[in-house]
């Protein structure tokens, strides 16, 4: 093709895609007129309609009126298989029974208590059972504050101020790097390093040994994509910690429900400290974070001196008695590693269904949290999908949403134990559809 030919094809594509997007956009709206009046509404009391930004996408989120097993239904009636699960908060599914009688039980003892129960007793005793790191551990809100605390409890612990953190990672609203520091983060003194870049990493921690008082990871990046940390990576990371005096922090807030005993598990990584959260509230809001019994000991209330942690929802009934039930009766270690499993197929299928279509599109992730990018190239760290099409997967996204499949806008999903093998076999046999009905669209890369 001569020059001119390949500037106007690369054109005609680039108004193609656009025009699909319209078009998947427009014919969403039409079949949504209460999920349209409800967003209209909600404009006049959330900036934007929203009270939580990563659900919004255009030309106006989904809004769902009730959900089971794993299924979602729409306020416009429509069904869904939901593929998200809760942004990996909803591993059990919608209406678990043993959950929703954990639940249904703690509050009929009393709801807001004003002191210690035994359920937290329950669950702190389950989760340092399950995360080799975890020797002690305590109980917060979210998985945004369990970070906000971990790094607290570092800086004070090692009585350095810096934290080396990664350019793309995700660690609650207030400590976010997707796209360098967000003007909202908490003003801790951070250095940044590429995510998967051993030398960098290292020679950032030991340049700054004197001064660095914990590196802050996740051992697979969650939120910009479900990007697995090379196991010799996250391996020199806690070398060069231990050797310079610094504290590792895993961040498995998503990853925790990796195997039978997170991703630290799988990796044989032992941080000083982990940050957890989603699912293990068992559906209801929560966080922790935990380690080294040294370190957590600083927040013994008994010690003089001790640290500070507040929260008056710390311990709140519902996460805690839902937690316990969840981890030790529904999500056994047993049932954790046969869940990732079944992940690890899932991602290899739908990488498959891809490749045979010669679509331009990846599927990357660990167990059952995995992700799609709309590129042909490799991704191993953020920085890989520079050149992706966001035009493409939101079209992939809309059209899966007609079929009856919800994933996450950005193409991400943490499957639930309450997803059927049909179900499963249900949304690859839909993506094989889409990808045949838009070859066109897809084939133009
Ligand atoms: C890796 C990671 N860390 C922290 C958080 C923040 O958790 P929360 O939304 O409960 O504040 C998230 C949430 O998506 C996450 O994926």
């Amino acid at each position: 093709m001569s020059e001119t030919a390949t500037a106007s094809h690369a054109t005609t594509t680039s108004e193609s895609r656009t025009q699909a997007v319209e078009e998947a956009r427009a014919r969403y709206a039409l079949a949504r007129p209460r999920t349209r009046e409800l967003h209209e509404r909600a404009r006049d009391f959330l900036p934007g309609g929203n009270t939580r930004t990563v659900l919004y996408h255009p030309p106006f989120p989904l809004r769902i009126a009730r959900g089971w097993d794993a299924v979602l239904a729409d306020v416009d009636g429509h069904e869904y298989v939901d593929l998200l699960g809760e942004y990996s908060a909803g591993l059990y599914g919608h209406s678990h029974p043993v959950l929703i009688k954990a639940m249904m039980d703690a509050l009929a003892e009393g709801i807001s208590r004003g002191a210690h129960t035994g359920h937290e007793v329950d669950l702190a005793e389950a989760v340092c059972a399950r995360f080799a790191s975890i020797e002690r551990v305590r109980f917060t809100n979210s998985g945004t504050e369990a970070n906000l605390m971990a790094l607290s409890a570092a800086r004070a612990f090692t009585g350095r101020d810096q934290i080396v953190a990664f350019r793309g990672g995700y660690h609650g609203g207030l400590l976010t790097f997707k796209s360098g520091p967000s003007p909202v983060n908490a003003p801790y003194d951070v250095l940044l390093a590429d995510y998967n870049d051993t030398d960098q990493a290292t020679s950032l921690i030991h340049d700054n040994a004197g001064t660095v008082g914990c590196v802050l990871v996740e051992p697979m990046m969650g939120s910009s994509g479900c990007i697995p940390g090379d196991p010799a990576f996250l391996a020199a990371l806690r070398d060069a910690t231990s050797k310079t005096g610094a504290l590792l922090v895993f961040d498995e807030v998503m990853t925790s429900r990796t195997g039978a005993g997170g991703l630290q598990g799988r990796l044989g990584i032992t941080p000083d400290l982990t940050t957890l959260g989603k699912y293990i509230g068992g559906g209801s809001s929560f966080g922790a974070f935990g380690g080294r019994a040294e370190v957590m000991e600083q927040f013994d209330p008994g010690r003089p001196g001790a640290l500070p942690h507040a929260g008056t929802f710390n311990n709140n009934v519902l996460s805690m008695a839902a937690g316990y039930v969840g981890l030790t009766q529904v999500y056994s270690p047993e049932v954790a590693e046969s869940h990732t499993a079944k992940g690890d197929q899932l991602r290899e299928q739908l990488a498959e269904t891809f490749r045979d279509a010669g679509a331009p599109f990846q599927v990357t992730g660990v167990g059952s949290l995995l992700a799609i990018h709309p590129t042909a190239s490799q991704v191993r760290s953020p920085n890989d999908l520079a050149d992706s099409d966001a035009r493409l997967l939101e079209v992939l996204f809309l059209d899966l949403l007609e079929l009856g499949y919800y994933m996450a806008p950005r193409g991400y999903m943490a499957l639930s134990l309450a997803l059927t093998a049909g179900q499963l076999a249900g949304f690859l046999r839909a993506v094989d559809q889409v990808l045949r009905v838009r070859a066109a669209l897809f084939g133009e890369v």
